[in-house]
């Protein structure tokens, strides 16, 4: 046997171990798994050294025991059935007959079911250390949802090799736009002392496919580039690393002023190119699998490349060369607006600026920058068109920004479940050059890019489980599974965490499955329909009804609602132009007033109370009955809740019922601010009379 491998196997001795269902082990219960411990091999064999390909062994077992994996002993290829772990290469020469038809590509993975003789062995194939741990859990979660894994061959590989998440945990322990307790990474200015969080949200993280995650808020604090906090970056990247998570960072354009002791932080300065070198030199010696940085700049008063007349391309590939001898990538924030524009003036937009600034660097960053593209040209609203800027930069790196947590989408205190809006997203077709939808050109696919694809917003906090609403926790899993695979479809995505979170059940399937996909809908029927925007406090915490904040100030989510009617004019023909920052086709559809979507009328156009939608209705009448309706089906969401009573835990039963009933009535003040705020600036009266009453 080559000397490199170690062949380690384990005698599983099934047990069932009962926890508290506080929601901590979210998808990753494996209540069935061992149930059918009993069917399934006892042998677990691991090939290879390496720490993730340990990793996975001792998570399997861990799932078929019940309780955190041991340490593996070696030993030699069992001669019972058993599951073998390794890379292609390690176990191709221990299992020759395999043909390499099959082989995954990126961090993929081969599941396969080999017969020899009377004994048989279940494959976990991965074409790097990565690809073995998601094989590993991939093959888990089958077992789980009570698949036939009798005879497996599956091939898969992700559909792009950025798949992150971001915290935008501060130095001090608070997390902007977290909703879910303080960071499991910081506090009172140091990274915990404590980690063990770190390596649960990393291994919950791989479960989906996730290998990187920046941990630190975007309006970053330069101190996370100091040298005296080098020692503790290195911490958190141990606590990743056996889940093949990399460590990132977010960094601040200033940093080598505000941390490196210069007087400038031009971009095109030798001084200021040579401190990156060395701040990103001094990282890899330390982390030498470190992912890289995200960079906010020149954007809400953040410090960046226009302060000396540079451009992002400047400011981008000064820092992208210090990272590339050593692998790194930058992740470059498209989200550069002036936060101070004219309201007065219907032609200013801040709609536009992403696509303003940044389509005309197309071709000129470095290979290893990734421009990250917020999936609107807004800023992460209920409802907005895809960005123009996707499809602008064909010789450009792209990823897609989405958010898990849900800043403008009801802080985790309102069920929304947001796989179905991403797909929309990543499924629209920007028309560019041929069928181009957004997922295959953020994925590279289109442009033959050689990186490129996902960074989302997470920001789970110290809270037991997570993200504070268990149902909230289908976002990350969809988010993962979508990064991997955007051609699931949100059912699907829907139906499988499900499954996996509250069990096989088919009522328990059905009824979260249809909570889950409606929830969206729900939701922005009473906040903002029509593409209005959310219509919430924008000014403030971005939660609960606030039409006139919107208004009247520099920061451009304008509606622009007044007497005679509502809307953004975007048109070409008329308003800001932004509709031209689209290909012809995509053009056409959105500028004429009878082709444009009804669900994007009034971030398109702007157009009278009175005017007729596709539905037959006027606008003032849509406006009353969405959130009418919207109201009752919240509150229909606690009745569906409530037949699940006695099918489920009562931990998780209960905190959900709270979270719900709170829901319907927030849903409730909701409609009636919004319903009386448009009685009051049409005048036109509810049809159904239901507003407006003395
Ligand atoms: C939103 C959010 C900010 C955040 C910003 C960003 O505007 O409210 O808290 O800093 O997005 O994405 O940079």
């Amino acid at each position: 046997m080559p000397s490199a491998l170690l062949l380690a196997c384990l005698a599983v001795a099934a047990q069932r171990m009962v926890y508290a269902e506080t929601g901590a082990d979210a998808w990753l219960r494996y209540a069935v798994l061992q149930e059918r411990a009993t069917s399934l091999p006892n042998r677990v064999a691991v090939v290879g050294n390496s720490v993730i390909v340990k990793t996975a062994g001792s998570e399997l077992v861990r799932a078929l025991e019940g309780r955190p994996g041991k340490r593996i002993p070696t030993q030699s290829i069992p001669a019972d059935d058993a599951f073998v772990l390794g890379t292609w290469k390690d176990i191709h020469p221990l299992f020759p007959e395999l043909k390499p038809v099959r082989i995954p590509s990126g961090d993929g993975f081969w599941l396969k079911t080999v017969r020899r003789k009377k004994t048989k062995y279940w494959l976990i194939i991965g074409a790097n250390d990565r690809g073995v741990l998601y094989g590993m859990f991939s093959l888990l979660a089958r077992i789980a949802r009570q698949r036939d894994v009798n005879t497996i061959d599956d091939s898969q590989s992700p559909s792009a090799p950025i798949r992150w998440v971001s915290q935008w945990d501060n130095l001090d322990g608070s997390i902007e736009r977290g909703y879910a307790g303080r960071s499991i990474f910081f506090d009172s200015g140091q990274v915990r002392g404590d980690l063990t969080r770190v390596g649960d949200y990393a291994r919950l993280l791989a479960s989906v496919g996730i290998n990187g995650c920046a941990i630190n808020n975007v309006n970053a604090d330069p101190r996370i580039l100091s040298a005296d906090f080098l020692p503790q970056l290195v911490r958190v990247a141990d606590a990743f690393r056996p889940w093949g998570i990399k460590l990132a960072v977010s960094v601040d354009m200033s940093s080598s002023m505000a941390v490196g002791g210069l007087k400038t932080f031009d971009p095109l300065d030798r001084d200021v190119a040579a401190w990156w070198q060395k701040t990103a030199d001094a990282i890899y010696q330390r982390i030498p699998d470190f992912g890289g940085f995200v960079v906010k700049a020149d954007s809400e008063g953040r410090s960046g490349p226009s302060q000396y007349g540079r451009t992002a391309t400047d400011a981008a590939n000064v820092i992208a060369r210090a990272l590339a001898p050593h692998h790194g990538v930058l992740l470059y924030r498209a989200f550069v607006y002036n936060h101070h524009l004219d309201w007065r003036d219907p032609k200013a937009d801040r709609a536009r600026a992403a696509y303003d600034y940044f389509h005309a660097l197309d071709g000129k960053f470095s290979e290893n920058v990734i421009i990250q593209i917020k999936y609107g040209p807004i800023d992460f609203q209920v409802r907005e068109p895809a960005s123009p800027l996707f499809g602008a930069m064909p010789n450009t790196n792209q990823a897609i920004e989405l958010q898990v947590t849900q800043e403008y989408t009801g802080q985790q205190r309102h069920l929304v479940f947001l796989a179905p809006m991403w797909k929309e997203i990543l499924d629209f077709d920007m028309h560019v050059s041929g069928a181009t939808p957004v997922k295959k050109i953020v994925s590279g696919e289109t442009w033959h890019r050689p990186l490129g694809g996902y960074n989302a917003v997470v920001n789970v906090g110290l809270d037991e489980n997570w993200l504070a609403h268990p149902l909230a926790m289908a976002n990350l899993y969809g988010y993962g599974r979508l990064a991997w695979n955007p051609n699931l479809s949100a059912d699907e995505i829907a139906g499988e965490w499900t499954r996996l979170t509250f069990g096989n059940n088919p009522q328990v399937v059905e009824t979260i499955s249809k909570m889950l996909l409606f929830s969206w809908h729900i939701y922005e029927s009473y906040t903002g329909p029509l593409g209005a925007g959310t219509l919430t406090n924008i000014l403030g915490d971005h939660y609960g009804p606030g039409i006139e904040s919107s208004e009247r100030n520099g920061w451009g989510q304008w509606h622009r609602a007044d007497e005679h009617g509502m809307g953004m004019d975007r048109t070409i023909a008329t308003g800001t132009g932004y509709i031209g920052q689209y290909s012809p086709e995509v053009q056409k559809n959105y500028e004429s007033l009878e082709k444009c979507p009804d669900e994007l009328l009034l971030f398109m156009h702007h157009v009278a109370y009175t005017h007729v939608l596709h539905s037959g209705k006027t606008l003032i009448q849509h406006i009353y009955d969405s959130h009418y309706e919207g109201a009752e089906q919240a509150a229909k969401l606690v009745t569906q809740w409530q037949s699940l009573h006695g099918q489920i835990d009562d931990e998780r039963y209960n905190a959900i019922l709270d979270r719900l009933e709170y829901q319907a009535g927030h849903a409730i003040v909701w409609r009636d601010t919004v319903v009386n705020w448009f009685f009051k600036a049409s005048g036109i009266p509810d049809a159904k009379g239901r507003v407006g009453h003395p």
